[in-house]
C-alpha cells in the first residue's frame, strides 16, 4: 500500500501518510478520492508542496477550476486572505468564511473539492473547522428524512453575508442583493447513492414554508448539524495540504488577528454533479 490513514474523528477527517513522489504520481488518485469522500476531510502533514506541485496534485483529483465568471486567480490559483492588496476580488467577502457554510451555492454544481496549504500562519486562532453533512444527516430520525426529502431551500449571498457583518452599510448589502439566489434540495442524493444535508449560512429560507417555520427548522438543523461529534478542527501548521469534499461538509476559519497576515493558497475542483432530489 503506497499509503496509509489514520482517522482523526470517529465521524470525519483522516490523516493520510504518503510521500510526496507517491502523491504527485497521481498513480493513488482514485483511491485518495474515495476516501476524501468517505472521510470528508484529508490531511496530510509535511509535505511542503510548492504551488506548481499543488496545482499538480490538484489535477489529478478532478477538474481543476480555471476561469470564467468565478475566476479562482492565476492558473487555479487562489489566495485566501485578508489582506485585499494580495487578493482585490475577493479579500471583501472572506469575512463570511467565520460562519459555517459550503462554497458556492449559489451555483447549480458547487465545487467538488478544495485543497488548501498554508502560506503565513495566524499568530493566535484561524483553526478552520469541518462538519461532516453525511453523518449528521444519517443521524435523523426517519420521520423527519421524508419530510427533509421533499423541501427546497433558496440560498442567496445577503444570508451569508449579512449575520457576519450586521454593521455593514446600505451600499454593500444592496451589492450583495445583486448575486443570483439558487435553489437546492435540503437532502443530496448523490450519483453515488449517498445522501447529505445541503446546509450552510447562505441558507436564506425553504421554499414556500412559512418564514418563521422555515427560519426554526434551518435553525435547529444547523444546530444538530455543528454538535462537536460531527466536527473535525484542524490547526494549521507548515507543511500540510488538507482536502475538503465540500458536496458533503460544511467549513469555517475561527477567528484570528487580522493583521498577521494568515494566507493559504488554495485550488479549487469543479463539480461533478448538480444538488440532485430523490429520483
Ligand atoms: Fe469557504
Amino acid at each position: 500500500m503506497a499509503f496509509t490513514s489514520l482517522e482523526l474523528e470517529p465521524r470525519i477527517g483522516s490523516e493520510l501518510k504518503i510521500s510526496k513522489e507517491s502523491l504527485l504520481s497521481g498513480a493513488h488518485a482514485l483511491d485518495i478520492r474515495a476516501l476524501l469522500v468517505q472521510r470528508g476531510v484529508l490531511v496530510m502533514r509535511d509535505l511542503y508542496l510548492t504551488d506548481d506541485e499543488q496545482r499538480h496534485f490538484a489535477r489529478t483529483m478532478g477538474d481543476l477550476r480555471l476561469g470564467g465568471i468565478k475566476k479562482e486567480g492565476e492558473e487555479g490559483l487562489m489566495k485566501v486572505t485578508f489582506d485585499k492588496k494580495e487578493n482585490p476580488e475577493y479579500a471583501k467577502f472572506f469575512f463570511g468564511s467565520q460562519l459555517w457554510h459550503m462554497d458556492g451555492t449559489y451555483e447549480e454544481v458547487p465545487p467538488f473539492a478544495t485543497m488548501l496549504t498554508p502560506r503565513v500562519l495566524a499568530n493566535t486562532g484561524g483553526d478552520t473547522e469541518f462538519v461532516n453533512n453525511y453523518a449528521t444527516y444519517e443521524d435523523l430520525p426517519q420521520e423527519e428524512k421524508f419530510r427533509l426529502d421533499t423541501l427546497k431551500v433558496v440560498h442567496t449571498m445577503q444570508a451569508a453575508l449579512f449575520p457576519a457583518k450586521p454593521d455593514c452599510s446600505p451600499e454593500e448589502f444592496a451589492l450583495w442583493c445583486t448575486y443570483p439566489a439558487r435553489a437546492h434540495p435540503l437532502v443530496w442524493h448523490h450519483k453515488s447513492g449517498r445522501k447529505s444535508l445541503v446546509l450552510s449560512t447562505s441558507a436564506s429560507h425553504v421554499a414556500g414554508m412559512h418564514p418563521a417555520e422555515s427560519r426554526d427548522l434551518l435553525t435547529r438543523l444547523m444546530w444538530h448539524a455543528t454538535q462537536p461529534r460531527y466536527v473535525y478542527r484542524h490547526k494549521w501548521r507548515m507543511g500540510d495540504l488538507l482536502m475538503w469534499d465540500n458536496t458533503g461538509t460544511m467549513h469555517r476559519v475561527l477567528p484570528f488577528d487580522e493583521e498577521s497576515g494568515r494566507k493559504l493558497h488554495r485550488f479549487t475542483l469543479n463539480g461533478e454533479e448538480p444538488v440532485s432530489a430523490a429520483a
